[in-house]
């Protein structure tokens, strides 16, 4: 529906992401409903192992997580999105007293904490509509009980390393001295396996790239042609990072809101980079955001890690 972008500054997003050079579009923005289910199927994929391997980490060390963590914890989720992997999380942990689930996109956010509530009687849970690269202000929290951060999924190799390190300080000041942060980081691995995880064969990340503009179409009356766009994705080994594009197949010209934008063959748009680290590198990364790595957890295959680390004190 027109207008509704307006909240989360998706239209202004789009006309300044297209004039600028490199045209860049904030993945955020790929969230929308139709986006947002999209990403489920992307996590069902044979080809996208991050989510297999998390949750078979979660899985087999929740019962570790639970002991540093101790009984009443209340948990914050950023990026929660369909909160599959909060449930194994909640199963795992000693009585956690509340659940505060952060996303930007409201659909998913509401429907999911309201199923999670109802598989939860005696969890307090209330879901935030908010940004996370942006500071936040949680609800009040009544008594002492300690806080567990949760960003699983490998978004924080959404961020760049600085945003990372950002992101990282507002957490630690958000969950305070007792506070700590459960984060799944993939690997960086063989170059092959990582691009197929972004490139399916069956189009769903495709789809997923190009809803991008079906939503620009949708909300801003737009006039994208989806076929005109290809998606890419391209491992960058100096960076240690894929790089996702929607690259024009032919030059064309697209309406935004009443605004042309021309396009060249081979023009693109740049939507995301996801950073993959190895555990020293990304235990560094945790110490320069005012983390102590606890522990960590890798799957047999060696694909994907789990990091539990604690706000450290010392340093604050
Ligand atoms: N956090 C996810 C990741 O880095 C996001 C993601 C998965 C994604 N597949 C994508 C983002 C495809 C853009 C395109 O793996």
């Amino acid at each position: 529906m027109k207008g509704e972008s307006g909240g989360d500054g998706f239209g202004a997003a789009v006309l300044a992401g297209l004039a600028a050079r490199p045209r860049r579009i904030p993945c955020r923005h790929l969230y929308d409903a139709e986006g947002s289910a999209l990403f489920e199927r992307i996590t069902e994929l044979d080809e996208y192992y991050l989510s297999r391997c998390e949750a078979g980490l979660l899985a087999r060390h929740g019962g570790e997580v639970a002991a540093l963590v101790g009984t009443g914890a209340r948990v914050v989720e950023f990026g929660a999105g369909s909160m599959r992997k909060t449930r194994l999380l909640l199963d795992a942990l000693t009585a956690p007293a509340a659940y505060v689930p952060v996303d930007v996109c409201r659909d998913a956010l509401v429907l999911a904490a309201r199923r999670l509530a109802a598989d939860h009687p005696g969890l307090a849970v209330t879901p935030l509509v908010a940004d996370f690269t942006h500071p936040l202000t949680l609800p009040p929290a009544p008594g002492d009980d300690p806080a567990l951060a949760f960003f699983p999924g490998s978004t924080i190799g959404n961020l760049s390393p600085s945003q990372a390190r950002d992101f990282l300080h507002r957490v630690a000041r958000l969950t305070g001295r007792r506070g700590w942060l459960l984060v799944g980081v993939d690997l960086v691995k063989e170059p092959a396996v990582i691009e197929a995880a972004y490139d399916d064969r069956h189009g769903v990340t495709a789809m997923f790239l190009r809803n991008l503009l079906a939503r620009a179409n949708r909300e801003l009356g737009a006039d994208f042609d989806l076929d005109g766009f290809d998606h890419t994705a391209r491992w960058n080994g100096r960076e240690g990072r894929v790089e996702i594009h929607l690259v024009a197949n032919r030059s064309q010209t697209a309406m935004v809101a009443g605004e042309p934008f021309r396009f060249r063959r081979g023009d693109a748009i740049h939507v995301e980079d996801c950073d993959k680290y190895s555990v020293p590198q990304f235990q560094w990364l945790a110490r320069q955001g005012g983390f102590a790595p606890a522990a960590h957890w890798i799957d047999p295959q060696g694909l994907f890690s789990l990091h539990m680390l604690a706000v450290d004190d010392r340093r604050r």
